[in-house]
């Protein structure tokens, strides 16, 4: 195993970025910048043994400081959407960037996924590991409090992209940090996602509005286009637009109520692509995860190679707490108390069938 770095480049306020490479005994291999935390390669065998790079993203920073879908990023202070961009927290209100009309989505303006993080290379028994460090100031992008936050990539010799996320504040704030990566099992580059098999481990979901905030309903899955809990391809249901979900989401963009209750670090999901016979499992501590199909992918973004990322070439799997959880009494808490430390550890572990 090794770890290496080398730069990237540098941000428009002559900041310097580093990409560093991990490679495990097997020989799979990441790429990660400090940059916004952004997984920019991950390269897996498939049945026959032959490698291929299974997330989008570009070739350069100026790539992911241009604006992007959040390729492989790191998404913080709060992943996923907060209605009309604004909370009320122990009796102050809060106002935050609307950059996804009309909501906030993903952080703001300048999320966690636009920053420079402080980085460290780590050889663990474990596996190569990169730690990741940012203090985001008390009032940044709209929310309280000095937040520092850590995150720690180790690619494990079984094969595990392994994310362990921690952070503690000065003032009460709201917390919901996730990975973006787009996945395609079959190469970023090869196409469409819809014949992945997907499962996933969750009997409810939680219905949004048009503008896909939650509506505080927990609906079961049974006999809608979301049950996953036996595997099914993605492209089944996916246009069925009959189903008001589907429709308001463009396809899946939804977060789905794991069967994990209390924390327990436990399986949320699988998938797997036939022709390469290349599985993943997505492993985590958090209650939800939002499964997002690249419906706004668009053919706009052209990445590494020249890959043009047209409609749906990507998925993600986005572990997490439920969207808009700062207006939602009945969801699990995403308010973060000075004195708690807040933890998640999410998995994505590759092998074949
Ligand atoms: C998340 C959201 C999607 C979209 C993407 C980025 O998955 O739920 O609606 O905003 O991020 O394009």
């Amino acid at each position: 195993m090794s770890i290496t770095s080398k730069p990237f480049g540098q941000t428009a306020d002559g900041k310097q970025v580093d990409i560093f490479t991990l490679t495990n005994n097997n020989g799979l291999v990441a790429q990660i910048t400090n940059f916004g935390g952004i997984v920019t390669s991950l390269s897996v065998p498939g049945r026959d043994g032959k490698f291929a790079d299974v997330v989008l993203g570009f070739d350069d920073l100026d790539g992911y400081i241009n604006e992007h879908p959040y390729f492989g990023a790191i998404v913080g202070r709060v992943g996923n959407r907060i209605a009309k961009g604004k909370f009320t927290l122990e009796g102050k209100e809060y106002t935050l960037a609307i950059n996804n009309r009309p909501n906030h989505l993903h952080g703001g303006l300048k999320g966690f996924d636009k920053v420079v993080w402080t980085s460290q290379a780590i050889e663990t028994a474990e596996g190569p590991a990169l730690r990741l460090m940012y203090t985001s100031p008390d009032g940044e992008e709209g929310y309280p409090g000095t937040l520092t936050c850590g995150v720690t990539y180790t690619l494990t010799n079984d094969n595990t992209l392994k994310i362990e996320y921690d952070a503690v504040t000065d003032k009460a704030t709201p917390i919901n940090l996730t990975h973006h990566s787009y996945f395609n099992l079959a190469g970023h580059d090869v196409g469409d996602i819809l014949s992945h098999e997907v499962m996933i481990n969750a009997d409810n979901f939680t219905p949004t509005d048009k503008t896909l905030i939650p509506n505080g309903e927990i609906r079961d899955v049974e006999g809608t286009p979301m049950d996953f809990r036996t595997p099914t391809e993605i492209g089944a249901r996916i246009n069925n637009d009959k189903d008001q979900q589907i429709k308001f989401g463009g396809g899946y963009d939804h977060n789905w109520v794991l069967n994990n209750k209390d924390g327990q670090f436990a399986l949320a999901a699988t998938f797997y692509e036939k022709t390469s016979g290349r599985f993943m499992e997505v492993l985590t501590t958090e209650p939800g995860m939002q499964f997002y199909t690249g419906n706004f992918l668009d053919g706009s973004n052209v990445g590494k190679g020249g890959a043009v990322y047209k409609h749906r070439n990507g998925f993600c799997a986005e572990t997490q707490h439920f969207p808009d959880s700062p207006n939602q009494p009945n969801f699990p808490t995403a308010i973060l108390h000075p004195g708690q430390t807040y933890k998640q550890i999410t998995a994505y572990r590759f092998s074949t069938k």
